[in-house]
This record gives structure tokens, sequence and C-alpha cells, in this order.
């Protein structure tokens, strides 16, 4: 009988040897800044209680309306594999009282998030986050950190053709007001039922509809940033002062709208100019109300998402990714059974040293084995026989230019840093 072979699940995306070392590579790069930043670790569960992301990233959204895993546990629980971080990261801190403690809280995360989304070139039902929240302090000068934070991941990327976009979706205040003179204009529009329910649960997300007649009808529409309070105005204007004085290039995009409704105050995307239409690597913002919608206290908080995937394929697209940091130094091709442990332990003091030593296994003959260093991508190669365990010494073969290199082996760094 033979059996089928099987695959993985339509639109998710998963990393395999080789490009696996560059999507490792890249998501160090992306959360590198934050850990310098003193942000912690918090590892999370992927999939929470339901009503934490219908409460806390709201009905509104098509994340929660439509995106989400959701099932039932052999408990008869409603679980939900999660969409996004920020929900569950202020859950985990309210049930531990992490905000008994020094704030602002700040973490950092990475890991993969569920959207049952239609899939196509960058857009995944299982994508990859690195993300960091900050919670507790309402300084503009964090909104700035946190926007050079994320800034600086893509820096690390050595990426140039993406814009930083901001804006800011006011205070409780601010919102009303402009609730009012929106929900007013909305009601003049020619809008289907479910438009409508959408509208009642959060009007903003009308800015956000896809369909031309709509957006068409939104143009005139009020905008927020016309209604901001006397302090979420003064509040960006410190924010925009605070990225001018890091250098750090924005626009201000006035009609930007998130796809989650707990964003107030300073918001933020990153849009990469050679992805097409998934062109968000990263977003983020404030989300003043958040803790207190999900049973904490009324504590601020702001922190952004970068996508794994797409900052792979910008790095793919601008042709930044350092091939040579993703193969090994040095491969060891023993000559013969007799001369395996030794090829183990000159393996084992290099990579003390912090190189990369891979060993040729198996049985094949010297030119099998040279075929396999050669495939390996390795940097140097070196063949161990009873002279060079001997002599103490070894000839190192430069893959880049055939030069070959006699070195003691207590002084092979010297020419593996080289
Ligand atoms: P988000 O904008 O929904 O924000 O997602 C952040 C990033 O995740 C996006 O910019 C995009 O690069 C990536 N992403 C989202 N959906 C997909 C997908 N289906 N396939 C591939 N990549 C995707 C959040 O999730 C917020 N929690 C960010 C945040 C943290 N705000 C405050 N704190």
């Amino acid at each position: 009988m033979k059996f089928e072979k099987l695959a993985a699940p339509k639109g998710v995306r998963e990393y395999l040897p080789p490009e696996s070392q560059a999507f490792e590579w890249v998501r160090e790069q992306l959360i590198y800044p934050a850990k310098l930043a003193g942000y912690q670790l918090m590892e999370l569960p992927v999939f929470e209680d339901t009503a934490l992301f219908n409460r806390g990233v709201g009905e509104s959204t098509d994340v929660v309306s439509k995106e989400m895993y959701t099932f039932e546990d052999r408990g008869g629980r409603s679980i939900t594999l999660r969409p996004e971080g920020t929900a569950g990261v202020m859950r985990a801190v309210i049930e531990s009282n992490l905000d008994r403690g020094q704030l602002p809280v700040k973490v950092w995360y990475s890991g993969q998030f569920f959207r049952a989304e239609r899939p196509q070139a960058g857009r995944y039902r299982q994508f990859y986050q690195v993300g960091i929240e900050a919670i507790g302090i309402d300084d503009p000068a964090l909104d700035a950190e946190v926007i050079a934070i994320a800034d600086q991941g893509f820096k690390n990327l050595s990426l140039k053709n993406y814009r930083l976009e901001i804006t800011s979706l006011g205070d409780a205040p601010s919102r009303a007001a402009h609730r009012v003179d929106l929900m007013k204009f909305i009601e003049k529009l020619d809008l289907d039922e479910a438009t409508r329910a959408r509208a009642e649960l959060n009007p903003l997300r009308i800015f956000d509809d896809k369909r031309p007649e709509i957006k068409n009808a939104m143009q005139d529409a009020p905008i927020l940033m016309d209604y901001l309070s006397e302090y979420s105005r003064a509040h960006f204007e410190k924010v925009k002062s605070y990225l001018d004085q890091l250098n750090i290039a924005y626009t201000v995009n006035k009609r930007m709208v998130r796809g989650l409704d707990y964003y107030t105050g300073t918001t933020f995307e990153f849009v990469h100019d050679d992805l097409g239409a998934q062109s968000g690597i990263g977003g983020g913002g404030r989300y003043d109300g958040l803790m207190e919608v999900l049973g904490g206290q009324a504590l601020s908080g702001i922190g952004f998402g970068l996508g794994v995937d797409r900052a792979l394929l910008a790095s793919i697209a601008e042709n930044t990714l350092p091939t040579e940091n993703f193969t090994s130094d040095l491969y060891i091709i023993p000559l013969g059974e007799e001369m395996k442990a030794f090829a183990l332990t000159v393996a084992a003091k290099v990579r003390i040293q912090g190189f990369t030593a891979e060993v040729a296994f198996g049985d094949r003959s010297l030119k099998g084995s040279m075929k396999g260093a050669d495939k390996s991508g390795a940097r140097f190669v070196a063949v161990i026989g009873e002279t060079e365990k001997e002599s103490g010494s070894v000839e190192l073969k430069r893959m880049s230019d055939g030069t070959l290199i006699s070195v003691k082996i207590e002084e092979l760094q010297k020419v593996l840093s080289a």
C-alpha cells in the first residue's frame, strides 16, 4: 500500500533551510534594538480565551469579525489562535500584576500569529511578528522612542525603500467630538446594513473600506485630526518634534486607520515600496483605553508589531541579505575512520572560539566529501589526516579563490576571523 503525501495547511508560511537562516537573521535584527533599549522577553500562549480578542481588538474589525481561528476546546471553552500580540500582553500584565511594579512595563515578543485572510504574496494565515509594548507611562518621548526602535530594526536590515507614516487618533474627548460629526456625515450616505452596523461600532472603520464607491463617498468626511483636543494636539506636536530631533523622517497621514480598534493618540505604519499590495512591514501606536477595557487599571500603553515575513521579502527585494552570514566558517574532512575523533576535537575547538564548523560524516571518498564542502558553501575547508594530527597544523583552503593557508590548529581563529 502506498500512502499519499500530506501538505501544509493553505496559506501557512514555513521556513526551511537554507531560507530559514535568512529568516532567523531578519527576526534577530528586527528585535535587537528593543533588547538594547531594556525591553524584556514575554513568552505568551498562542491561544487565548476568545473574549480577549472580541473585547480587546474590537468587534468592528475584520480581524475579529472575519479572520479569527476560533474553536471550542474539549472543555467546551471558546478558544482563539492569537491574531495579534497586544491583547495577550495586556491580559498577562493585568493577570500577573506587572503594572503594580516599575513603570513603564517594557516587554518584547516574537512568534506566530494567525489570521484567516485570503493568502497572497506577503499575506499568510500563519505569519510571524516581533513586537514590543511599553505600558503605564504617557510621555511623547516614549512614543518617539518606540517608533525609533522599530525604525532601527529596519535600518539593521539595511532597508532604504520604506516610509514611516504617522497620525494621531486622539484621546477620548477628541474622538467623541469627531464621532458626532462623522456619524452625521455617514447617515447621509447610501450604505448597506452591514456597513451601517460597523459604523455604529466604530465609524472610523468606514475610512478603511476598500470599495471604490465608499472610498469616494468618504473623500469629504470629517477628519479626526481636525478634532484633536488641546492635550492630543500638544502630545502629537511633541512626538513629531522628538522624531525630527532623532532625524527620523515621517509623513503625517491624516486618513490612516489601523485595522485594530484599540488605538488612540500616536499611531504609525511602516510601508515598503517594493512589496506591492501587502506593503505594511510594521505598525503600532498608543492604546490608552485597552487595559481598562480588559479589566485592569486605567493605564496607557504603546507598542508595535513588525512583520518578519514581509521584512524578509523587503530584504530580498532590496538585496540586503548578508548571505556570507548563513554559511559555515570551516568544513572539516577527516581522512578515514581513525581521523574522525580528531576532526571532532578540532571542530569543538573552533566552535568555542565562536566560529561555525561542520564535519564531513559517513564514509565518502575525499572527492565526495569535497563536493559536500562545496555545497555547504563553507568559507574554508580543511582535510585532516595523520600528518595534520602529528604536526598540529592544518592546510586551509579558502573556497572563494582556492588559496591554501597553512596554520597551527591552536591559531585557526586568526585565519577564520580574517
Ligand atoms: P498589525 O498592523 O495588524 O498590528 O500587524 C503588524 C504587522 O504584522 C503588519 O504591519 C504586517 O507586517 C504583519 N502582518 C499582519 N498580518 C499579516 C499577514 N496576514 N501576513 C503577513 N504579515 C502580516 C498588530 O498586530 C498590532 N498588535 C501591533 C501593535 C503592537 N500595536 C501596538 N502594539
